[in-house]
This record gives structure tokens, C-alpha cells and sequence, in this order.
């Protein structure tokens, strides 16, 4: 019998390419050869046939992919827990299923959140710089040196209030933050799922907001955790920054078009707001060295590291490819999207 066809657009890594390569006989497992990010060309010509594609959230699963891959194609795996890269729609007409990895990354994800919230608060790209710079004997300790916002006594406010969002406010109570504020695209409404008892037990207010204006007006931390939708493009731009306290941060650890980032820059310059920290950017990974959120020195960005720690990678790649074995059986996936 013929063996069924897989595309897997990265090399992975221990148990996640041990349990591939385990099914060599039964399947014709065919994957990107490098360590770049995979070439469109490549992905379309070698779809061709497959029964299952593994996917990175760089790799766009549009109508184009799915017809070069053909009617046999039964799954799509992301290494991923954001999902904007796939059509959703084009599977569900299609009748495949989609599996992705939003369990097991919600604490590596959350952890980076507090680091890019203090970064923010904390000036830490600003004073990196300054020492890298060799400015510390010019600037020596002063009692204003390097002052920004403490983290104690803020209101936090979380766009989109999903698992990553949730463990990051589990995290962040113990630094005595005074209250949460929350909106989803229910607002006014609680949230629907409290993934750790949070919203019912934590002993400061947890409030959903009415609107983003609410959520503009009141926050010192601002956090985008929510997912990149047409209805949150650019929610976070000038007439929000407007509304920021001018010692609020913004973190985005989401997807970069979530925030206007010419309107960042902007609010940055005429210090609307205190802050930045940004995982994620508009247009990334094609950044360029004179861009001028480069030159903020109140914005703190990092490459899109949110997940990147060694066991949550691990994780993530051994969950997609028993997702694409799930796919390609009709089984259970670790965690299959709803369509
Ligand atoms: C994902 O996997 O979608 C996230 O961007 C992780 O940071």
C-alpha cells in the first residue's frame, strides 16, 4: 500500500523527529532540509500529494497551499498556539482538521510577558544601552537615575483574556498589583473560561471592561494577548494611546498588526505613554536597522521569543506531529482547533 504523504516545513528536534522517523514505513515523511524559515516555492511544489502538512507560524495555509497539496489532504498541524496564519475557513469547507499547540507554551509565554513588563517599567533596554555605551561614568547613580513606574499598586488591563493572559496575571499578583481589568470580544461580559479559578478567587478586583476606552483610561500595564482577527487590527493605536495614562506601559506578546506601530512611535515620542515591551511587531521579521522603533529607547523588542524556551519547543513539536498522526488516523489530537 502506498505510504501517505507528510510535509514538515522545519527540521525538528528529540522525540518529535524520533516519533517521525519511527513511522518511516508508513509514511513518506518529506521535510524542509534547512534551518531558515521554508521557501513558498519549495512548500508548494512538495505539498503536492500530502496527506498531513506540519507548519510553522511562518508558513501561510491559504487556498493557494491547499489546492497545490490536492483533495487528499486531511490535516494541518501548527507549531503554534495563534492560528492567523491559516485560513480557517478554507479547511472547514474542506473538511480538514486543524491542530495547534496552545497548552503547552502558556507558561514559557507567560513568563516572558513579566520580564517585558518590567523592561518597560523598569527602563531596562534604556539602562542596558547606557552601560553598553559606555555612558555610566557621564551618568553615574543619581537618585533619578533610570526611574520609571513600579509595578506594585498597578491596574492591569489585558486584551484578550485567553490561558496565556490568565497565567500571566496568576504571576503577577504576588507583586501586588490592585486590580485587573479584562476585555474580550464579549465586553461587559465574565469571561468564559477561568483556566486556573483566578477570576472567582483572587483577592483583588477582576473586572471585564466595558470597551477598550475603559481599558486605555485606567491601565498602567496594558497587555495584548489577544488573537490577530480583523476586528483587532490596530486596536491599539492613537486615539488608544491618547487615552493611556502617560506612566503606562504596553506589552504585546500576541501578533505585531494588533498595534498601529507608526502610532507607537508617535505616543513614544511625544511620551503619551512610559513604555513598550513588544515580542511581536508589524512586518517582522523584516525590520530594518533604521526603522524608528529602533531608535525608542523606551521600547524594549525581542525577536518573537514568547515560546522559546527548551522544553516548551520540545513540547510544542512532539504535540504537532501526534497531531498530524491524529489527522491522518481520524484520533484524538493533544489539541485540535474549532473551525
Ligand atoms: C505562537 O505560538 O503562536 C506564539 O506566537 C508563541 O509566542
Amino acid at each position: 500500500m502506498a505510504r501517505s504523504k507528510v510535509i514538515v516545513t522545519r527540521q525538528l528536534f528529540d522525540e518529535a523527529q524520533r516519533l517521525l522517523d519511527a513511522k518511516k514505513d508508513e509514511l513518506e515523511v518529506v521535510q524542509w532540509p534547512s534551518e531558515k524559515p521554508c521557501d513558498r516555492s519549495w512548500l508548494l511544489e512538495h505539498a503536492k500529494g500530502a496527506t498531513g502538512i506540519l507548519v510553522m507560524l511562518s508558513d501561510k495555509v491559504d487556498e493557494e497551499l491547499l489546492d497545490a497539496a490536492g483533495s487528499q489532504l486531511k490535516v494541518i498541524a501548527s507549531f503554534s498556539v495563534g492560528t492567523d496564519h491559516v485560513d480557517r475557513g478554507a479547511l472547514k469547507s474542506r473538511n480538514i482538521r486543524l491542530g495547534y499547540t496552545p497548552t503547552c507554551l502558556t507558561d514559557a509565554v507567560a513568563d516572558l510577558t513579566i520580564m517585558l513588563i518590567l523592561m518597560a517599567q523598569r527602563r531596562g533596554g534604556e539602562s542596558i544601552s547606557m552601560v553598553r555605551n559606555g555612558e555610566w561614568p557621564q551618568k553615574p547613580w543619581h537618585p533619578l537615575l533610570m526611574t520609571g513606574p513600579q509595578i506594585r499598586g498597578s491596574t492591569v488591563g489585558f486584551l484578550g483574556f485567553g490561558r496565556i493572559a490568565q497565567a500571566t496575571l496568576k504571576r503577577l499578583l504576588p507583586f501586588g498589583i490592585k486590580k485587573a481589568l479584562y476585555l474580550t470580544s464579549t465586553p461587559g461580559k465574565p469571561v468564559k473560561e477561568d483556566h486556573f479559578g483566578l477570576v472567582q478567587e483572587a483577592a483583588i478586583p477582576i473586572e471585564s471592561a466595558t470597551g477598550a476606552d475603559q481599558l486605555a483610561k485606567e491601565s498602567d500595564v496594558v497587555i495584548v494577548g489577544c488573537a490577530l482577527t480583523p476586528s483587532t487590527k490596530h486596536l491599539v493605536s492613537t486615539d488608544f494611546f491618547n487615552k493611556m495614562k502617560k506612566l503606562a506601559v504596553v506589552v504585546n506578546i500576541a501578533r505585531g498588526p494588533v498595534i498601529d506601530t507608526d502610532a507607537l512611535v508617535r505616543a513614544l515620542d511625544e511620551e503619551q505613554i512610559f513604555g513598550a515591551g513588544l515580542d511581536v511587531i508589524e512586518n517582522e521579521p523584516n525590520i530594518q536597522a533604521d526603522h524608528p522603533i529602533l531608535k525608542q529607547p523606551r521600547c524594549v523588542l525581542v525577536p518573537h521569543i514568547g515560546s522559546a524556551t527548551i522544553e516548551t519547543r520540545e513540547q510544542m513539536a512532539t504535540e504537532s506531529v501526534k497531531n498530524v498522526f491524529a489527522g491522518l488516523t481520524g484520533a484524538a489530537m493533544v489539541n485540535e482547533a474549532e473551525l
